[in-house]
């Protein structure tokens, strides 16, 4: 049966792909889309989230806008690697998907009280509308199956040495997750940037042929001089698709059970997240930590993605 999944997003080049392989993919039921302020504001992150359900004629999947900031303190966006709309690229027409009436935690409340089975939340950008409804709604905690994360690293940062651009972005969100005692499951960049889009991925895409996939490949291409330019990357990791990728296929991701604790005080460290592997703290496990990727069965099922929805 399939996985009744709400994926919570910023896109975000990688969220878009994530929003495709949730949406083509028979082994997700895709009830809703929430979004976030991160590579964006959340205007424009809400925005893209249409604009990719548009041109990849996602309907029926309601799309919520949320949180504008984080928690506490001021936001920070990406213009460097997404642009200033957040998707820079490729151009887009009007959306013609509409935005959901109610703000993304008044939808993620309905949606888990209506479902009849416990959901799956897959957050792909900061923590803050996810943090929000377990601080609002304590009793839906039973409602959620589980909590799939793209964030944070076993290692080092992206946006400081120490910290993961979504976790930064919302530090005392991510804390609020990491301590729920929900399942959590965390793949963060230790394990995203072993997934990098090379030219022969991007060829494959390409090759599709359909709009969708010259979009996609244009995605792609954009993200992938961002990463040239900004961290010196040959080639750009595909981070937040790995959540759903692993939700099709358990093997794909290999996961550890371990201690991680989100940095809140640190002078240079603020964002990072403490992922005690070799059990020194002696604290209880809150999370499945992602340290491996079978990246080939990955781009099969991105690609295969392309290619069900173009
Ligand atoms: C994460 O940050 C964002 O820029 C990406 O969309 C991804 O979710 C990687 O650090
Ligand atoms: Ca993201």
């Amino acid at each position: 049966m399939a996985i009744p999944v709400i994926l919570d997003c910023d896109p975000g080049h990688d969220d878009a792909f994530a929003l495709v392989l949730a949406a083509a993919h028979p082994a997700v039921r895709l009830l809703g889309i929430t979004t976030v302020a991160g590579n964006q504001t959340v205007e424009k992150t809400t925005l893209n989230a249409r604009r990719i359900c548009t041109a990849a004629g996602i309907r029926g999947v309601p799309v919520a806008a949320g949180l504008s900031r984080p928690l506490h303190g001021a936001g920070i966006v990406a213009p460097d690697i997404h642009g200033e709309s957040g998707l820079d690229g490729p151009g887009f027409g009007e959306p013609t998907v509409p935005v959901d009436e109610r703000d993304a935690v008044t939808f993620l409340r309905d949606t888990l009280l209506a479902h009849p089975e416990p959901v799956t939340l897959v957050p792909t950008g900061p923590l803050s509308n996810i943090a929000t409804l377990l601080l609002a709604h304590p009793e839906l905690y039973g409602r959620i199956e589980r909590i799939v994360l793209m964030g944070g690293s076993t290692g080092r940062g992206n946006r400081t040495p120490a910290a993961e651009f979504n976790i930064l972005a919302d530090p005392e969100a991510a804390d609020i997750v990491f301590s729920s005692g929900l399942p959590v499951t965390m793949i963060g960049l230790n394990v995203s940037h072993r997934a990098v889009a090379t030219p022969d991925v991007v060829a494959r895409v390409a090759a599709l042929g359909t709009p969708l996939a010259r979009l996609c490949t244009e995605l792609l291409t954009s993200y992938g001089t961002a990463y040239r330019e900004v961290f010196g990357f040959p080639a750009p990791p595909l981070h937040d698709p790995l959540t759903v990728a692993h939700l099709i296929d358990p093997a794909l991701v290999t996961l550890v059970h371990a201690p991680v604790a989100v940095e809140l005080t640190g002078t240079h460290t603020r964002g990072a997240t403490v992922v005690d592997l070799d059990g020194v703290t002696g604290a209880p496990p809150n999370a499945h930590v992602g340290v491996d990727v079978d990246v080939p069965a990955y781009w099969d099922l991105v690609v295969d993605a392309v290619r069900t929805l173009g």
